[in-house]
């Protein structure tokens, strides 16, 4: 079934220089790009987006690491493509993500509270519409 999900590059991906290879890798499986763009997050966007983590230990320094520089927003399009970009991604945890994924080959533990894991996909149809609405 064709399927809509958010991808975020995270600051980190953008500040190390990745965006373009973690769309060659988006591209190369197959997906459509529907829409992109690079902006600065707001406070507003990422109180909405991480609404389910208010209160989590690793929360506040989510929230200023992903103020800490441009993301990378984009639409995928695809069959199953909720599903296919989170196992693109990889596991959240950069350091034990499989090789082959974003964050298993590109991404590491930096020594610091928050995981900077690179990437963000949406996790079901219904966040992939709430996301979309945040960022578009
Ligand atoms: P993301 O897919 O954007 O969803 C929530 C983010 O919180 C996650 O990626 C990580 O960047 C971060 N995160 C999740 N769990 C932890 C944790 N235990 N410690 C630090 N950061 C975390």
């Amino acid at each position: 079934m064709t399927e809509r999900t958010l991808v975020l590059i995270k600051p980190d991906g953008v500040q190390r220089g990745l965006t373009g290879e973690i769309l060659r890798r988006i591209e190369a499986k197959g997906y459509a790009i529907a829409e992109l763009k690079k902006l600065q997050a707001s406070t507003e966007q990422l109180a909405a987006h991480y609404a389910e983590h208010e209160g989590k230990p690793f929360y506040q320094p989510l929230v200023d690491f992903m103020l800490s520089g441009p993301v990378v927003a984009a639409i995928l399009e695809g069959d199953r493509v909720i599903e296919g970009f989170r196992s693109l991604a990889g596991t959240t945890d950069p350091t034990t993500a499989a090789p082959g994924t974003i964050r298993g080959d590109l991404g590491r533990d930096w020594g610091e509270k928050v995981q900077k894991n690179l990437v963000h996909g949406s996790d079901s149809v219904e966040s992939a519409e709430r996301e979309i609405s945040i960022w578009f």
